[in-house]
């Protein structure tokens, strides 16, 4: 495979690379480019944090579980890239020094490369966008401080002006025009047409959207991934429109734009979508890819099916649609044939009256122990409709049916949530892991009922709950 990008601010074409080479190995062992580090190689820590610009913006990711395709067409800058050409630090790099932001500086690159992308696009929430970057030595509230002295400093030219390349350098892809006779090799179509075609003469490749799970399959378990086939070319495959009565929302939306888009309509899904790994976990990953991977605890599906979202797949030309609930058949397994693929989902627009709820250990880039999302609709004081849906109480994001019809037509107050609750042991047998045991798990998802009512009707309640 053939790719072409900018590498601060230079032009670099690469011929026949392996596409399952990480942008972090590539950096170190062939450019000699060390300021980028290997902390975890998962996405965890932060370390090997770039920024990657493309006409979308700038934004933070991780190079350690981003391939190489991924970068095709985009502008990349490292560490090395973030001082001047002659030399001067960027004020980022002036105010770490300045508030004692490092100590060991293992940590530090990946920082300044955060912290010099927000400044770049005028981001203040440090506390939330630098969750994602790991220091064990430091501390972070001089961190925090530098990063709030650079806010007012200027952008230095060489990144205000950073190039963008135009769009218009050849792709990779479609690899097989002639419809799969060849043998498959990697693929990165422009179309979603060529995609859905070339997937269903090649159904055993692995589809690699922001590669937030595909990295580790490759980094951690050393997995020969086979054909892969990029989908981050597809400009008709992303993206939020307005249908009238409900939002689309493109599969390879990634959840920093979910987040951007959702925040100010359901500001409870907002602050969740908040707490979904790290700012350079959800500026790449994908809303598709978290649907399709079938996680039991993955957080965007128990909040889309509390409101009633629709998936749409597409095998070919034939598309088909189903409610999201009914595409999780049972662990690892869903309801997606080979060549299918996950094109859109589709959520009605709704009041706000929908509360999701994430527990975890953490407050920040932790996975759920358990997921709650609970959307009561009322006609005066009845139920008459009601979506619950749970991440991490089964081996499949599911809907808490005896729950929702022990609250139908009940009127909203102590009693009848205390009687769904007694009839959520019905849809949920949960199991203990290293997260959460599964009394805790019945617990804490019976209670987030009773927190839902309290939240809805304006009563206090009192949570020891860690907010950042
Ligand atoms: C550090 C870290 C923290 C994380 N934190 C969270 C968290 O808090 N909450 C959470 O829910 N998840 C979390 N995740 C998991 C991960 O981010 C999600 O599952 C993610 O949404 C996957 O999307 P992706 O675009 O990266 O998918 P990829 O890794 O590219 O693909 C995942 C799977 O989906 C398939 N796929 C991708 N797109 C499509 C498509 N359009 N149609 C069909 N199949 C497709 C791929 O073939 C693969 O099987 C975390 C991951 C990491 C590394
Ligand atoms: S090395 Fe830790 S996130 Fe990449
Ligand atoms: S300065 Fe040592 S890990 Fe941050």
């Amino acid at each position: 495979m053939d790719i072409t990008f900018l590498l601060n601010g230079e032009v670099v074409s690469l011929t026949d690379i392996s596409p399952s080479t990480t942008l972090l190995n590539w950096l170190r062992d062939t450019q000699s480019l060390t300021g980028t580090k290997e902390g975890c190689n998962e996405g965890d820590c932060g370390a090997c944090s770039v920024m990657v610009s493309d006409a979308q913006g700038h934004r933070a990711v991780n190079g350690c579980i981003l391939f190489l395709p991924q970068i095709h067409g985009k502008s990349v800058t490292t560490v090395e890239g973030v001082s001047a050409p002659g030399g001067a630090l960027h004020p980022v790099q002036q105010t770490m020094i300045d508030h004692h932001g490092s100590q060991c500086g293992f940590c530090t690159p990946g920082f300044v490369v955060t912290m010099a992308t927000d400044h770049l696009n005028g981001k203040t929430d440090h506390a939330t966008q630098l969750a994602g970057n790991l220091c064990r030595c430091t501390g972070y509230a001089p961190i925090i401080r530098a990063a709030r002295a650079a806010e007012t400093a200027p952008v230095p030219p060489h990144l205000r002006d950073l190039k963008i390349p135009d769009g218009k350098i050849s792709s990779g892809g479609p690899a097989q025009p002639d419809g799969g006779r060849q043998p498959p090799r990697p693929c990165q179509p422009e179309t979603t047409d060529d995609l859905a075609h070339w997937y269903a003469d090649n159904p055993d490749a692995t589809l690699v959207a922001g590669a937030t799970d595909v990295g580790l399959w490759v980094t951690k378990q050393f997995r020969d991934l086979g054909p892969m086939v990029f989908l981050n070319r597809l400009q008709d495959l992303g993206g939020i429109s307005d249908e009238g009565s409900a939002w689309r929302i493109g599969a390879t939306t990634t959840i920093a734009d979910l987040e951007a888009h959702f925040a100010p309509l359901h500001p409870s899904l907002g602050a969740m979508l908040r707490r979904y790994g790290s700012a350079q976990v959800r500026n790449a990953a994908t809303i598709g890819g978290n649907i399709a991977n079938g996680s039991p605890i993955g957080d965007g599906p128990p909040a889309l099916i509390a409101m009633g979202a629709t998936l749409h797949l597409r095998y070919r030309d034939t598309r088909r649609a189903l409610p999201l609930e009914d595409f999780f058949l049972d662990y690892g397994k869903q309801d997606r044939k080979p060549g299918e693929f996950v094109e859109a989902i589709t959520v009605p627009k709704q009041p706000d009256t929908l509360r999701c709820y994430k527990l975890s250990k953490r407050f920040d880039q932790d996975i759920s122990a358990v997921c709650g999302c609970i959307n009561l609709t009322l006609e005066g004081s009845v139920i008459t409709d009601a979506r619950i849906a749970y991440g991490g109480m089964a081996g499949i994001p599911k809907r808490a049916a005896e729950t929702e019809a022990a609250l139908i037509n009940q009127s909203f107050d102590e009693t009848s949530i205390r009687r769904a609750m007694i009839a959520l042991p019905m849809d949920f047998q949960p199991l203990t892991d290293m997260r959460a045991s599964a009394q805790y798990r019945l617990l804490t998802a019976q209670n987030l009922l009773l927190r839902y009512l309290y939240e809805m009707n304006g009563v206090p309640t009192n949570l020891h709950e860690v907010t950042a």
